[in-house]
C-alpha cells in the first residue's frame, strides 16, 4: 500500500479507535462507580440493592438498581456494547495496518527473533485468541467462584502474555499487543458472557419468570476484571512512545509492575468508592507507590559505557554513521520504500538537523536501542558508543 494512504487509514482508524475507545471506558468507570455509590434507604422496596443521586450538567440525576431485575420489562431500555464491539474492532484494524502491513518494520525485531511478517502475524493473532480461551476455561472452572485466586490466576495470565510477546515481537510491537491480548478479553467478556447473560435476564422477564441470580452474578465478575485491566491497557496502548519502557533486556517485568500498580490504584479507588476509608486503605496507596517507584528505578537504570576507549569523534564521523544507519529513513527524500516523508517529520541530512536532536538521538542510540526500528539498517555496537561519545563530548563543551 501507498505509504501516505496507509497514514491516512491509520489515523481515521486511530481517531475512531480512541474516540469509541473514550465512551466505553467512560460507561465502564460510570458505572462501577455508581454500583459503588448505591445506598440503601429508609422504606426502599426490597428488590432495590440501593439508589444513587447525582448532579450533572444543570440537573439532578436519580439511579437505583433492581436486583436482580424490576419486576416488569421496562419500555425503554437502554443498552451499553457498542462501545465495546467497536474499540476492539477499531483496535485490531489498527493493529493490522500498522503492525501486519509494517510487519517487518515494526512487529519483527531480529535482535529478539528472526521471524518472517506470515509467522508473525500468526503468532499475533493465535495469541490474542488463545488469551480469551484460557482466560474463559479460568473463569468458567471451579476456580471461577474464587474471587481472589482467580483474580491471581489472571494476573499470572497476563504476565505470562507479557513475557511471550517479548521473546518473539519487538519492544515497541510486544507492549501494543500486551494491552491488545488484555483488551480482547474485555471485549470478548461484554460480547461472549455480559450481553448475552442480559439477555437471558431480559428474556426470562418477558416469559413472566423470574430470571436466575447467577447470570448477573457471572457478568458483573467479568464487568469487574474489565475494570481492573482498563488501566494496563491504555498504558499499554500509549506505550510505543516511550522506549525507555519497552526498550529494555527485562521489559516483561516493567510490565509485571505496571499490572500491580494499576491493579492497586483500582482496588484503592474502589475500595474508596464503596465508602471504605482507614489505615488499611491509604496503605493500599502507599504499596501501589512504591511498586510504581521500583518499576521506575527498574526501567530507568541503565549502566553507562565505558566511552574512555573510544578515539576522538567528530561531527563528519556522526555524520557519516547518521547517512549510513539512520537516513534510509531519516530524510527529506527517505529511500526505504516504507516511509515518502520522514518519520515524525525528523530528518539527519544536515549537521544542523543532527545537533538541534541531539537529545532525542541519545534516548533513541543511546539510552535505548529503539532506532533504527528494529535495527534494520543493521547499527553496530561500536557507532553506538561513538554517538555515546560524541554527546558526551558536547556536553563537557557546553558546560
Ligand atoms: C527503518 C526506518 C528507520 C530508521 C532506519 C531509523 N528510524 Fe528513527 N524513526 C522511525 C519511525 C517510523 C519513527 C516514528 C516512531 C513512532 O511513531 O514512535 C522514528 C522516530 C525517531 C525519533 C523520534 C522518537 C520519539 O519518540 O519521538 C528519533 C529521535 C529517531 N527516530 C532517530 C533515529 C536515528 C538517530 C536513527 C539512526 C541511528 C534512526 N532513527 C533510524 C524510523 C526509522
Amino acid at each position: 500500500m501507498d505509504p501516505i494512504v496507509a497514514d491516512w487509514i491509520s489515523l481515521a482508524l486511530r481517531w475512531a479507535h480512541v474516540m469509541v475507545g473514550i465512551m466505553w471506558i467512560g460507561t465502564s468507570f460510570h458505572f462501577i462507580w455508581l454500583d459503588a455509590s448505591l445506598r440503601r434507604e429508609q422504606g426502599m422496596p426490597e428488590g432495590l440493592a440501593g439508589a444513587s443521586w447525582m448532579v450533572h450538567g444543570g440537573g439532578f440525576y436519580r439511579a437505583s438498581k433492581f436486583l436482580v431485575a424490576p419486576p416488569e420489562m421496562p419500555a425503554d431500555l437502554h443498552w451499553f456494547k457498542y462501545e465495546a464491539y467497536f474499540t476492539w474492532i477499531t483496535g485490531f484494524l489498527l493493529l493490522a495496518v500498522i503492525y501486519y502491513l509494517g510487519a517487518s518494520d515494526l512487529l519483527i525485531d531480529p535482535r529478539v527473533m528472526e521471524l518472517t511478517p506470515w509467522s508473525a502475524i500468526g503468532i499475533s493473532v493465535g495469541g490474542l485468541a488463545a488469551g480469551w480461551v484460557v482466560y474463559d476455561l479460568l473463569c468458567r472452572s471451579p476456580i471461577g467462584d474464587r474471587t481472589g485466586i482467580l483474580a491471581f490466576l489472571v494476573f499470572v495470565l497476563a504476565c505470562a502474555a507479557a513475557y511471550g510477546f517479548t521473546q518473539v515481537f519487538s519492544g515497541r510491537a510486544a507492549f501494543v499487543h500486551i494491552g491488545a491480548f488484555l483488551g480482547t478479553i474485555m471485549a470478548a467478556n461484554v460480547f461472549f458472557i455480559i450481553i448475552p447473560n442480559q439477555k437471558k435476564v431480559v428474556a426470562a422477564l418477558v416469559a413472566g419468570q423470574s430470571p436466575d441470580p447467577a447470570l448477573g452474578k457471572r457478568a458483573k465478575q467479568r464487568s469487574l476484571h474489565n475494570n481492573y485491566l482498563t488501566l494496563p491497557v491504555v498504558l499499554m496502548m500509549i506505550s510505543n512512545h516511550y522506549p525507555m519502557m519497552f526498550e529494555h533486556e527485562h521489559n516483561w517485568l516493567i510490565v509485571v509492575g505496571i499490572l500491580l500498580f494499576s491493579g492497586l490504584v483500582r482496588l484503592y479507588a474502589n475500595l474508596k468508592n464503596s465508602g471504605a476509608s482507614g489505615s488499611p486503605v491509604t496503605a493500599i496507596l502507599f504499596y501501589a507507590a512504591m511498586v510504581g517507584m521500583a518499576a521506575i528505578g527498574y526501567a530507568s537504570y541503565r549502566p553507562g559505557a565505558d566511552l574512555a576507549a573510544v578515539g576522538p569523534v567528530t561531527i563528519a564521523d556522526v555524520q557519516a554513521i547518521m547517512a549510513h544507519r539512520c537516513q534510509a529513513c531519516h530524510s527529506a527524500t527517505p529511500t526505504d520504500i516504507a516511509y515518502r516523508v520522514p518519520p515524525k517529520g525528523i530528518a539527519f541530512d544536515t549537521r544542523d538537523q543532527i545537533e538541534r536532536m541531539a537529545p532525542q538521538i541519545e534516548r533513541v542510540v543511546v539510552l535505548t536501542k529503539a532506532m533504527p526500528l528494529g535495527n534494520k539498517t543493521g547499527m553496530l555496537p561500536e557507532e553506538r558508543l561513538k554517538i555515546a561519545k560524541w554527546l558526551s563530548d558536547a556536553e563537557t563543551e557546553v558546560e
